[in-house]
This record gives structure tokens, C-alpha cells and sequence, in this order.
């Protein structure tokens, strides 16, 4: 339905306006209008128990309430505004309806409760076949996933659906939900569905959880990796297979998580309580790595059930051996004790080891390497060809180890990765896939003291990324269909993001590019680095660019920080300084030529596999190389993120892509708790509001004539009164439209398909995918009906004339009535004047007489 003016406003009128000091986190609230002056404002008058007060508003701020239920697509609402929207949503959410449609994107509600039911089979049986739309149990991830599912089916393709939202707004439950129904869809006409493979593939989730998922202040569960995963379909549409890709892990996580309510990754954690040897059953603070940041647990997890449930999945799931599964456990114990070592307090480090029991000593053990005392505590320099060596401070020292922990814990995730896909993968069998995007959600450290450095870059960057394909998706692509199809289109304004696109990855000055530079140049600091942006971006991208506006509470200087103007917000990045590693550092994704060497040389097969693959030197080079003892070259990860985000957007745009956009309901994690505020800003930065708005006011459904035409042509041959012969596929299209009862005002002709607005093609979608034979009499009757109606036409639009007359009347009435009153009580009015006048002249009469007769 197209959106309304906002006619029906004046006084004694309820509307939403905004108030946050009446409504607070609500921030709207229904209010009535008082009084509308001659320039527009309003008076209305807000109330929330408490206070009340009085507020004069333009006439565009007060939006009229969508009359009536709530609508399981915003697109129905009566009146689109920020706060319909925010009503809708939560209107269904305290009804546990936590899906919406907004046309064929799903908006998702995180409810931070199990809803009984939700998720169950009897769900999914409501979805086989269905629309997104019809779905028996209304909006649905099962009906995507069917949707998606169908699509794959019919015009056999790959498609994708990417799930976005912030941190916390359920992007990876969503994703989960997704698989599950895609597994059972596929396996469901197969007696023999391979049972062990889909478990399997399952399995994936809680390894790549454990390893990549920790405790943050926004999530309990959240993952910090990006994950694309593909559910690979055979020749019969059945599953055959899974294959994950992951992105940029956070790495600092693990040796660095100091923040208050934060964990490293839940495994080190589950290593702990499931009381190995290789960690010698000592509690968790025993652990310098997840000791740091003072928080141990993390609700609704129990780590030693998680340490049994992810030893088991790599066994079964991702198919390690028994002692293969060992060398994994023992290898990461080892990065732990690595954590644990001591450098002493003096000028320069020193590992003072008092026997076997010793940090170093264990973590050797473990990593099945020899001494690895000297290349830690020193660094390699090169002066003239000579190379002598530098002795670390502690400082230094520490991050040299906690650099070589953080490589090695990356490595082992993708190591992992590659296991499990050479488990779960069948490239061979599979004809398409479907891909499920699950990219950690935009992330922003807003409080002061928070630092966002280059991981939060990258995030925010593939976050824009992500938005930029939506928008091209949904609003470019939109435009291009109208224009090709010759069918007039008014473009919808919304918030593009190319700029801060261009800000990040251009090849020549784009900040990604400059950090590259930064890395390779020698002496490089991230001050340098950080002016240098400044220069080149000071002024020319200064819609997207600046520097963090300096006050009392705000010590960050644009020497060392800058500030990016992301679709979703203001980010101020800290490039790093002599004291805290920035940007440089944390591009590096190499290690030193001799640490290399030194782990090449582990007589632990899986330490050996993580630097066989990364490290290229031959036997005979690396003992060239270690001799050379190099002090490390940085090599950029940034320059892989980039490249690999590419592709994968290459990748989606040549797929069938489907949108979830996941809402969190608030930020306490609580349930049946809705932050208005908050759920606004995640409508509007997602680009939900202005796509209602797009789909409001163009045809999103779209037909090909062919599809109909070729279907029915023949079938339809004896229509009484109608020559549908002779009729082009466009005409006969039109034709069935208007025997459906639809009004011309809700399609428009294309040269090749016909446009619909919003709900107006139902029928004829199903026409076009049912079996003709069985549509035949259902078209018959409605063709008889549309002839009956056809004919009965002049008759029709006499009464209509008639019915309309009288309408018109009636709805003049009240006028005529306040008319007739106004004019009655006119004249009586003036009766009373004139009478009052009279007599008036009668007293005034009577007086002279009197007068005259006195005299
Ligand atoms: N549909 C849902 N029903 C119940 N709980 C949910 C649902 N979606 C998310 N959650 C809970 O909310 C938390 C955050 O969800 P998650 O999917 O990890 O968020 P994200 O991946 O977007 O950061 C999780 O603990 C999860 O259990
Ligand atoms: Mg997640």
C-alpha cells in the first residue's frame, strides 16, 4: 500500500512524536495534538505518568499511527515513520513474533529467550513449498532458507543469503537456523539421507565457535571471525557437502582480552576445565593469558561440558585422530604456558627457568621444539651484512612472544578449517551451492578509553562492504530493472556509503594502500603513519574523514588517532605510539625467519603443518635462512583481507542474493526488553527504513509474461467472450490480471515482465509455478466472472454513479448539516436582532409618546 500523506492531523489527534526526555530509551511516545498555528507547528502535549509537558513541533515531526494490528510485513503499514516502524517491530516482538518482512528481506529480532516452538519441525513443515510470504507460520528464517532453497531448485543456480547486524543482534543463530533447515530440506526426499555427513557439517559450528568465538561485552558468544559457509547441493538438490571460508580473526583476543567482562576464546578456557596433562589440572588464574582480564565464566556455558563437546566434534566432526586431536590440545596448551613465562625485571629479558616445570620449559614440551629461550629474549640486526644480536627489553620481549602466540593461534584456526572441509567438502557431486554469511557485526569502542585499532578497521570495513552490496542489491539494481524494462521510476534517496568505500581500499591513497606503504618503509612509526592519512585525507575526504574533536574528556590528539565517518557511525582509530602497538604491528602477519625455522623443526607433526604451508623456504634455503637470521619483514594481512573480501563479494554478486538484517531488541541481553532507540538507529543505519520506503513505492513483484503466457496460452484457448488467441503474451497477461481482480493502478507493463506492487501478484505468481491443468478451472471461473462483471458493466456504472452520488452526499452531509445550522442559526440570529431593534424603536416610541403627553 503506498504510503499516505499525513492529512488526517489536528487538533485532539493522537500521533507519535519524539520526546526522550518524557520517553527516554522509547523515544517516541503517542501524544495529542493541541493546536496547529499558521506556520506549521504543532502543540502537542507528551506525558509519561510522571511529567508532563508541553512541546511545539513542525508539522513533519508528528506521524500518524498505523490504524489497526501490527503487519508481518512493514511494507502494510498505513503510515511509514521512524516510529510505525519501531511499533510494528515491537508490537510483534512482544507477541514472540520476531520475524518481519520488509518485501523479500527478513528482519529478525533477537528475543535473548528460547521461544517455545520456534524452531521445531513442525515449523519447517509450514514453510516446504511456501513463499516467503505464505509461510503457515508467517515470516520465517525457515521460509527464506525455503525461498532460497526453491530459487536454487528452479533456476538452478547458487545463491547466498547474508545475515548482518551489530554484535549481539543474533547474526550466528540465524545462520545456524538457516543450515539446519537447508540440511533437512535437502535430505528430506531421500530414503537414504547420509546422516553422518549432515551431522558433520553441524558439527562445524560449535568447533568454529570454540576457536573463534569469546565472551564480549555486547555477546556472550561472539565471533570474532567472519565466516562464509557453503551448503553444496547434487544433481537432485540433495546436500552433498559443506565448505567454510573464514576471515581475519581477531587475534588479540588471545593474548590481549584485559577488558573487564571480556574472554579470550572459549577454548583456552574449555582446555582448562577439562583438566589435561597438558595443562597440569591447574585452575584458569593460573593461565596469563586468560587470567587477564579477571573473568573467568561466562554465562549459560559450562567449559568443562564445552571441553568434552568440542574433543568429541574433532574426533567425529572434523575426523582428527586420536593422536592427532592430542597434538592439537597439546599445541595450544603450549601457547598458553608460552604466556606464562617470566622475563625477570631487569633492563633487558631474561628467562631464568628452574627445571622441567618451568613455562618455557613445558611450552618446548608441548610444541615439541628445542630451547626457545634465545629467540625470545633477543632480536636479529643487521649492520653492513653483519648481523649481531640485540637483547630485548621486557616490554619487548613480551610482545615478541605474545606476537608469535597470536600468529600460531591463527594459524591453528585455519588449520582447523582446512580439516574440516577436507571432512564435510564434496566438490565433485555438488551441481550449486547456497552460501551463509555470518560477518562479525560493526563494532565501535565509543567510551574513551576504549581503543579501536586495525582489527575494528577491518571489521567495519567488511561491514561496509557488505552494505554496499545490499544497497546495490536492493536500490541500484532496482533502478537498472525499471530503466531496461521502460517503466517510469523515481529514484528513492539513501544513505550510499562509496565514499568511505573509496576512504579505505583505493589502490592509490586509500587507507589500507598507505598502511601498506607505512609497513614497508623502514623506521616506520604509526605517528608517521597516522600524519600521513591526515595529509592525504584531511581535506579531501573530510565528509567521511577528520580527526577526533579534542575536549575535556576526549584525549585523543590527531597525532596518533583518526576518525572515520562509518554508515553505521563515528569511529576514532588509534594508529599506535612508542608505548602501545597500533596499526604497523598488527598488519604483520609473519614471523621471524629463525622463529619460523625453529617451529619448522618441531618434532610435532600438526606445530610442523602450521609453518610448513606459510613458510616457503626449502630444507636447504631454511638453514640459509636461519643462518642469515633476518630480523622480521612485515607482510601485511591487510593486503589479504582486502583481496579476500573482494573476491567474496565477487563471489556473492554472481549468486542469487537474499537479505536477513538481525535487530538486537537491547543491549542488557535481556529478554521481552525493547530499546527503541537503539532498534531505530539498527532500522535506519541497516537501510531497512528506506528500503520499506522503496518497496512501498515501486513493484517489487515482477513476472516475465513468458512464464504465464507459455503455461496457459493454449489451455485457455476456449475462454468465453474472449479471443485470448489473439492476444500478445503482454495482453493475455494483463487479461488474467484483470480477471484476478487486480487494479491497473497496481501493475505496470515492462517489455519483457509485468510489475507489481507489493502483495498485488499473488495469484499470478502461483499461477506461474502450479500445474496448468490443475490452475485451468480456477482460471475458467474467474474468467466467467470477469465476463458476467464485463457485461453487467453499463449496468454496474449506473449504480456505481448512483451508490457514488449517494456517498458523496453523505459524506457531504455533515457540511450541509453545519451549514444549514450555521445559516439557521443566522437567521435566527438576525430574527433576534431584528427583534430586539424593534423592540428597541417600541420603548423608544413609547418613551417620546410619554414624553409628548407629560408636556
Ligand atoms: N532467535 C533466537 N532465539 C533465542 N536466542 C537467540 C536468538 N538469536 C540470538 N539469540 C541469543 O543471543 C545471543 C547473541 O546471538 P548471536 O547469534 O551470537 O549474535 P551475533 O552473531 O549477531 O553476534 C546468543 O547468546 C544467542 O543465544
Ligand atoms: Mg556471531
Amino acid at each position: 500500500m503506498a504510503p499516505k500523506k499525513k492529512k488526517g492531523i489536528g487538533p485532539g489527534v493522537q500521533v507519535w512524536v519524539k520526546d526522550k526526555a518524557i520517553y527516554g530509551t522509547d523515544l517516541y511516545g503517542k501524544a495529542e495534538v493541541q493546536s496547529i498555528d499558521e506556520k506549521q507547528q504543532v502543540t502537542v502535549v507528551t506525558s509519561n505518568g510522571e511529567k508532563t509537558q508541553e512541546l511545539v513541533l513542525p508539522f513533519e515531526e508528528c506521524h500518524q499511527p498505523h490504524p489497526g494490528e501490527n503487519v508481518p510485513d512493514h511494507c502494510q503499514l498505513m503510515f511509514l515513520s521512524p516510529p510505525t516502524l519501531l511499533e510494528n517491530t515491537r508490537a510483534r516482538y512482544m507477541e514472540d513474533k520476531i520475524h518481519t518482512l520488509v518485501g523479500s528481506i527478513l528482519v529478525v529480532v533477537n528475543p535473548f529467550r528460547r521461544i517455545p516452538g520456534i524452531y521445531d519441525e513442525a515449523m519447517m513443515l509450514q514453510c516446504i513449498n511456501k513463499k516467503l510470504y505464505n509461510a503457515g507460520c508467517g515470516p520465517h528464517k525457515f521460509a527464506m532458507a525455503e525461498q532460497s532453497y526453491a530459487a536454487m531448485k528452479k533456476q538452478r543456480n547458487n545463491q547466498c543469503i547474508v545475515v548482518s547486524g551489530e554484535s549481539g543482534a543474533g547474526k550466528t543463530e540465524t545462520n545456524r537456523q538457516l543450515m539446519r533447515y537447508l540440511i533437512w530440506r535437502g535430505n528430506r526426499d531421500k530414503t537414504n539421507a547420509e546422516d553422518t555427513l549432515t551431522q558433520k557439517i553441524m558439527d562445524t559450528n560449535p568447533i568454529l565457535e570454540a576457536f573463534g568465538n569469546a565472551k564480549t561485552t555486547r555477546n556472550n558468544n561472539s565471533s570474532r571471525f567472519g565466516r562464509y559457509c557453503l551448503v553444496r547441493f547434487g544433481d537432485t538438490c540433495d546436500v552433498v557437502g559443506a565448505q567454510v571460508r573464514v576471515f581475519l580473526l581477531e587475534r588479540s583476543r588471545v593474548t590481549s582480552t584485559s577488558k573487564a567482562k571480556e574472554r579470550a576464546y572459549h577454548v583456552m578456557y574449555e582446555l582448562v576445565a577439562g583438566k589435561t596433562k597438558h595443562t597440569k589440572a591447574l585452575p584458569p588464574e593460573s593461565f596469563y593469558y586468560i587470567n587477564l582480564s579477571g573473568t573467568m565464566d561466562c554465562p549459560g556455558r559450562n567449559d568443562a561440558d564445552e571441553y568434552r563437546n568440542t574433543a568429541s566434534a574433532l574426533l567425529s566432526g572434523v575426523g582428527l585422530s586420536a593422536d592427532e586431536a592430542d597434538q592439537m590440545w597439546a599445541g595450544l596448551a603450549g601457547m598458553m604456558w608460552l604466556g606464562n613465562i617470566d622475563f625477570g625485571t631487569a633492563d633487558t629479558a631474561t628467562v631464568n627457568a628452574k627445571g622441567a616445570d618451568d613455562p618455557i620449559r613445558v611450552a618446548e614440551k608441548l610444541l615439541g621444539v628445542g630451547d626457545m629461550e634465545k629467540l625470545l629474549t633477543t632480536r636479529a640486526i643487521t649492520v653492513n651484512g653483519e648481523v649481531t644480536f640485540a637483547k630485548h627489553s621486557v616490554p619487548n620481549a613480551c610482545a615478541a612472544r605474545d606476537a608469535l602466540v597470536k600468529i600460531m593461534y591463527a594459524r591453528l584456526f585455519s588449520w582447523l578449517v582446512v580439516r574440516i572441509n577436507q571432512t564435510v567438502d564434496d566438490v565433485k557431486r555438488a551441481k550449486h551451492y547456497i552460501g551463509l554469511l555470518d560477518v562479525y557485526g560493526f563494532e565501535y569502542g565509543f567510551e574513551f578509553f576504549e581503543v579501536n585499532s586495525f582489527e575494528q578497521l577491518c571489521i567495519n570495513f567488511a561491514n561496509e562492504k557488505l552494505q554496499q552490496f545490499f544497497l546495490s542489491t536492493v536500490f541500484e539494481n532496482e533502478g537498472k530493472a525499471y530503466k531496461e524494462e521502460g517503466i517510469a521510476w523515481t529514484p528513492i534517496a539513501y544513505q550510499d556509503n562509496k565514499q568511505i568505500i573509496d576512504l579505505c581500499e583505493n589502490a592509490t591513497g586509500g587507507i589500507f594502500k598507505l598502511l601498506d606503504s607505512a609497513c614497508k618503509a623502514p623506521n616506520a612509526t604509526g605517528k608517521a603513519f597516522c600524519s600521513g592519512l591526515h595529509e592525504a585525507h584531511g581535506k579531501k575526504s573530510a565528509a567521511v574523514f577528520g580527526a577526533p574533536k579534542m575536549g575535556k574528556a576526549e584525549k585523543r590528539g590527531k597525532e596518533d588517532h583518526f576518525l572515520v565517518k562509518h554508515f553505521a557511525g563515528e569511529v576514532i582509530y588509534f594508529a599506535g605510539d612508542e608505548k602501545e602497538p597500533g596499526f604497523l604491528e598488527k598488519n604483520n602477519d609473519s614471523l621471524a625467519k629463525e622463529v619460523e625455522a625453529h617451529l619448522l623443526e618441531s618434532n610435532k607433526p600438526i606445530v610442523r603443518s602450521l609453518y610448513e604451508t606459510c613458510a616457503s623456504p626449502s630444507p636447504k634455503r631454511k638453514v640459509a635462512v636461519a643462518s642469515r637470521r633476518h630480523s622480521p619483514r612485515l607482510r601485511p594481512s591487510a593486503n589479504k583481507f582486502v583481496k579476500s573480501l573482494r573476491d567474496l563479494m565477487t563471489e556473492l554478486q554472481s549468486s542469487q542474493a537474499w537479505f536477513v538484517r538481525c535487530i538486537k531488541s537491547n543491549p542488557q541481553l535481556k529478554p521481552l526488553l525493547m530499546n527503541g532507540e537503539s532498534v531505530i538507529d539498527q532500522l535506519r543505519m541497516s537501510g531497512t527504513l528506506d528500503a520499506v520506503r522503496l518497496i512501498q513505492g515501486g513493484y517489487p513483484t515482477r513476472i516475465p509474461y513468458e512464464a504465464v503466457h507459455s503455461r496457459y496460452a493454449k489451455l485457455l484457448s476456449d475462454v468465453p467472450g474472449v479471443d485470448m488467441k489473439s492476444l500478445t503474451p503482454a495482453e493475455f497477461c494483463e487479461a488474467i490480471a484483470e480477471a484476478c481482480g487486480v487494479n491497473k493502478d497496481e501493475y505496470s507493463l515492462g517489455t519483457t515482465r509485468m510489475f507489481f506492487k507489493m502483495g498485488a501478484a499473488a495469484f499470478l505468481e502461483e499461477l506461474a509455478e502450479a500445474d496448468p491443468e490443475e490452475m485451468k478451472p480456477k482460471l475458467m471461473e474467474m474468467f466467467a466472472l470477469f465476463e458476467a462483471k464485463r457485461r453487467a458493466k453499463p449496468m454496474m456504472e449506473k449504480t456505481v454513479a448512483m451508490w457514488l452520488h449517494r456517498r458523496r452526499y453523505e459524506a457531504l452531509l455533515p457540511q450541509i448539516r453545519k451549514e444549514q445550522h450555521a445559516s439557521k442559526e443566522k437567521a435566527e440570529k438576525a430574527y433576534a436582532r431584528h427583534m430586539e431593534e424593534a423592540r428597541k424603536k417600541e420603548e423608544e416610541e413609547r418613551r417620546r409618546r410619554e414624553q409628548e403627553e407629560r408636556c
